[in-house]
């Protein structure tokens, strides 16, 4: 076995990084990605023999012997082995998983000795084998019919032996592969994530003649003045012979750009003209194939690329590609499935690159690590652009005093510097990757600084990125987490006069029921140059599906779920995205803030609007614009417009005669506008929205929208312990111990199950995890009116009833102190006026509203309002004004980790129906935010899954004025001042209806 506590050697025997492919036989077959789609490949993936140590300690001397036998144990590769029933996941988020104590790791360290049986091709005798792993957690060793072949350390960095020397004349081959769960490498290796193990990416064999290109090279320049490409590349033989070599180059439309022949080992370089450029909008890729020869001309080998040529360059404060100033539309993202966990299968990376480009993603930061070669060749083709980062995060140095520790020490330094190699000379030839990253959270020391010396003198081109480096000189952007949008601003305008751009590789905390303030971001980087933008944390919930549980609607765990000591619990589940792949409702939000399209000027007496070209290489020709006008009830108009043609990064007035109808009219009107493809791209289909936007024509929300029953006035029936006030259709009854309507009734059909009463709390969002600590030490969740008085009157209009009380949890003085004023009116509604001063309260407000639980069963819901989907007051602007209609029970939005969720924000009116039941509808004076659920807000606020949800047959309700807002607070700010409920004094009126 080999020492798995060396620091310096993290390989034995394996071949020297290079550029990853796939060889093939001839140059006019596609380019390979998988080993099932070449004659020249083999793939090993599979049912592997199993066995499982606790402890190396354990193995037998023989490790070859010890799987044999029909009854072995079975384990797919790739796959993680705590998926599978070894060992069990654990979330960690940066507390080590073993004791500080470089480069030691537990001797109880779990191991997993997997075997398997291969044959090869018959055709292939006369050529070299290669072993590829392209992913195993984190430490291995291969031996083939017994003996040792190698080893290798760095999870998601490609390790590969050369088989031949010890190749004998076997029908088949037996391949042991012994997998420690630990080893120094794990050092390195201290990412936010599962920790899970195993082979948990594919394995296969190679076939290479035995002269051949071990590595090439290519940097595909692009000149935007001349358009000119220029191709260099760089082979270097296995031998140090150069090999002779066909050099092909393909046009996107097929067409022959040059066929050169060659000697490799030669720095080979072609100046291209009109080239058509590469970009994350327009990614045109040419393609590559080199062939080498033999002696006589005979075809050996192809290896083929595609090429996308491209700049990129860092100059006054922005980033350039191409010669035009991009902006960084981002998301970190995690390779994660939640059956297989790091195992991803090329369909669902496919998934993942399409719904990115649906939602106006353009950026993806590979966090924290290389991914799958087959990641890569998907972003070239579908356009995205990428900051490759090395699998290297030390964070649990953080909190031992020293977090530099091993970025600082020269013993570790060849780690680093494997880590930066491995990755770069893997990954170097593909367009996509814009920036190179030096790893997450490793503080800042010398070995980073040497890694980005390493890392330039190999491939200049590239910026490279480090947000531990801070404004350190050794990087080339300047790099933050989670800043609040004034450091940014601050930022933006550049005093210090830093000649670098400023970029956020984490911001927005999209855990739960959120993130807030997208608005407020993008608003900035709009507006200063020098901010290139960010990257959402993150893509996708890091939930694994229950295994015990129906699939169809098992719970997805997080940290401590598995019995897993220590965890940091649902700190994984930080997701735009659900683990199948459902978007939340951030997700809209993001896509709104990063469209293409800006409508930024309406001007009705003109008939005009003004429209923005955000995309920086494409105009909008392939957008149709369609409109309508609509006031708060009905469509008014709508249409089509011609967009002229409006380069990128212009703007262009056009006319919208239309709104020239509505302009002398009153209000309000609103008018939407949306941008969708007119021809299906390789992302999405034919009419798919790419920008949509609404502007409001009249700001004005008279309540005339909402009929009003005929007069039908209240008389007083009842002034006793109950007060019983009737119209010919409804009778309310209201308790004179609480001051609240304890009875609502239509005819003689009761309403209400739970009195309609005075609410503010909410089930805390994962964002108000700090704030709501201080909910529950001022008793926010378990707060009791108290009714000082009641009183009566008999208006000529009205009936009116005051009440006046205070809010306080058992043991505290009471925090808030309420008036509540029901008009019971001529026109048959009841009018509810609140005013609420906070006496001493020392937090804000969750919300602050109404609520109750209604008595039928209502389940369908109609609103004017913002929708269709949830919105907060930090995260409303995706949610348009709108009419619309939903099942109740599809106000619900599942967070994985049941929180606060389903408001409506903005609301005129809202009405709730159910079969054979009246009516019941809330109206606005002007505005309310409403929610509906069939699930108790302590049943909510108490529980960990959505398997523990008691879902009931009748509504809770909720009519709001205000809910605090969303933030980022988990890991990012707090939500900003602005949109936190701290009312010292506030009216909140609305109206209800019932028929
Ligand atoms: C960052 C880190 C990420 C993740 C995130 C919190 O500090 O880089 O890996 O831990 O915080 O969800
Ligand atoms: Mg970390």
């Amino acid at each position: 076995m080999v020492n798995l506590e060396n620091p310096h050697l993290f390989q034995h025997n394996a071949l020297k990084p290079h550029t990853w492919f796939l060889p093939t036989s001839s140059p006019d077959l596609p380019i390979p990605y998988f080993p099932e789609e070449t004659n020249r490949a083999l793939s090993l993936n599979g049912l592997w023999q199993f066995r499982f140590f606790t402890s190396p300690a354990y193995l037998p001397e023989d490790i070859s012997s010890i799987i044999s036998g029909e009854n072995a144990e079975k384990i797919p590769v790739p796959g993680c082995w705590e998926l599978s029933g070894y060992d069990q996941p654990q979330y960690l988020n940066f507390f080590y998983p073993f004791p500080v104590d470089p480069p030691h790791v537990p001797n109880e360290n779990p191991t997993g000795v997997y075997q398997r049986t291969f044959s090869v091709p018959d055709d292939w005798s006369q050529f070299d084998l290669h072993l590829t792993f392209l992913g195993v957690s984190s430490a291995f060793e291969v031996y083939l019919d017994g003996e040792f072949i190698g080893a290798s350390q760095g999870s998601r960095l490609i390790s590969e032996f050369d088989l031949s020397p010890h190749l004998h004349e076997l029908s088949e081959h037996a391949l042991t592969v012994v997998v420690h769960k630990w080893c120094a490498g794990a050092y390195l290796e201290d990412q936010d994530q599962w920790r899970l193990h195993g082979i948990f990416r594919d394995v296969y064999l190679t076939a290479r003649p035995r002269h051949h290109l071990e590595d090439v090279q290519f940097t595909a320049d692009y000149d935007h003045h001349s358009g000119f490409g220029s191709l260099k590349v760089a082979t270097r033989s296995n031998t140090g012979q150069p090999l002779s070599t066909r050099i092909r180059l393909v046009s996107p439309s097929g067409e022959t750009i040059f066929d050169d022949l060659v000697n490799s080992d030669i720095p080979f370089v072609k100046e291209i003209e009109d080239v058509q450029p590469w970009s994350a909008e327009v990614p045109t890729l040419y393609q590559m194939s080199l062939e080498t020869l033999d002696a006589n001309g005979n075809s050996l080998e192809v290896i083929g690329f595609s090429v996308g040529f491209r700049s990129i360059e860092v100059r006054d404060q922005q980033l350039w590609l191409n010669g035009r100033s991009i902006l960084l539309k981002g998301v970190n993202h995690h390779e994660f499935d939640p059956d297989t966990g790091w195992t991803v299968s090329r369909e669902l990376m496919e998934k993942d690159v399409r719904l990115m480009k649906q939602a106006n993603i353009n950026t993806v930061r590979n966090s924290h690590y290389p991914n799958h070669p087959y990641w890569y060749v998907l972003c070239d083709q579908y356009g995205l652009y990428l900051v490759d980062e090395a699998d290297l995060e030390t964070h649990g140095f953080q909190i031992t005093g020293d977090w530099a520790e091993l970025s600082d020490s020269e013993e570790w330094l060849p780690a680093y510097l494997d880590r930066a190699e491995r990755m770069v000379s893997a990954n170097r030839n593909h367009p996509a990757i814009i920036i190179w990253s030096l790893g997450n959270e490793s503080g800042c020391g010398k070995n980073h600084e040497r890694m980005a010396a390493w890392i330039r003198e190999v491939d200049s081109t590239r910026p490279i990125h480090y947000e531990g480096a801070g404004d350190a000189s050794f990087v080339d952007l300047v790099s933050t987490m989670y800043p609040t949008v004034k450091s940014i601003r601050k930022a933006g305008e550049n005093k210090a006069e830093d000649s670098r751009p400023y970029f956020m590789c984490e911001y927005a905390h999209a855990m739960g029921n959120s993130p807030g303030s997208l608005r407020e971001y993008w608003e900035a980087i709009y507006n200063y140059p020098r901010l290139v933008g960010g990257c959402v944390w993150d893509w996708v919930d890091q939930g694994l599906r229950d295994p015990h549980q129906a699939p169809e609607n098992a719970d997805f765990l997080y940290g401590g779920d598995f019995g897993d000591q220590p965890n940091d619990g649902n700190f994984c589940i930080n997701g735009l995205i659900d683990p199948d792949r459902n978007p939340h409702p951030g997700l809209e939000e993001l896509k709104f803030w990063q469209q293409p399209v800006a409508v930024n000027e309406i001007n009705p007496e003109e008939g005009t609007i003004t429209i923005h070209n955000r995309y920086a290489f494409r105009s909008l020709n392939h957008l149709r614009l369609t409109y309508s006008i609509q006031n708060a009830v009905e469509v008014l108009g709508e249409g089509e417009i011609k967009l002229p043609d409006i380069a990128a990064g212009t703007s262009a007035t056009v006319s919208l005669l239309a709104l020239k109808n509505f302009s002398a009219l009153a209000g309000p009107f609103y008018l939407n506008i949306q941008f969708s493809l007119l021809e299906p791209c390789s992302w999405a289909p034919e009419g798919h929205v790419v920008a949509r936007m609404q502007h409001v024509i009249h700001e004005n929300y008279p309540i005339e929208f909402i009929k009003h029953s005929r007069n039908n006035p209240f008389s007083l029936t009842g002034n006793g312990p109950v007060v019983q006030v009737q119209s010919t259709s409804q009778t309310f009854s209201l308790d004179r111990s609480t001051g609240w309507i304890n009875s609502w009734k239509v005819e003689d059909t009761e309403l209400l199950l739970l009195p309609l009463k005075l609410n503010i709390w909410r089930a805390p969002t994962d964002n108000d995890i700090h704030v709501s600590k201080e909910w529950l030490l001022d008793g926010l969740n378990r707060t009791h009116a108290h009714l000082d008085s009641m009183v009566v009157e008999e208006a000529p209009n009205e009936i009116l009833v005051l009440t006046r009380g205070t809010l306080a949890a058992d043991g505290f003085k009471p925090h808030s102190a309420y008036e509540i004023i029901y008009h019971f009116k001529s026109d048959n509604t009841l009018q509810i006026d609140l005013h609420y001063t906070a006496l001493r309260l020392e937090t804000r407000l969750p919300r602050l509203g109404f609520s109750s639980q209604l008595v039928q069963a209502y389940d369908e819901v109609e609103w004017l309002g913002r929708g269709p989907q949830e919105s907060y007051p930090d995260r409303k602007d995706s949610a348009f004004f709108g009419h619309y209609a939903k099942k109740i029970s599809d106000l619900y939005h599942p967070y994985l980790r049941p929180q606060e969720n389903g408001n409506r924000s903005d609301v005129l009116w809202v009405t709730f129906k159910g079969k054979g039941s009246p009516d019941i509808s809330f109206i606005g004076h002007p505005f309310i935010n409403f929610n509906a659920q069939f699930i108790s807000l302590e049943n909510l606020t108490q529980s960990d899954h959505p398997s523990e949800l008691a879902w009931e047959k009748r509504p809770y309700i909720y009519m709001d004025a205000a809910q605090t807002g969303l933030g980022s607070n988990a890991c990012g700010p707090d939500t900003l001042a602005k949109y936190q409920l701290n009312p010292e004094d506030l009216h909140f009126s609305f109206m209800t209806k019932a028929e």
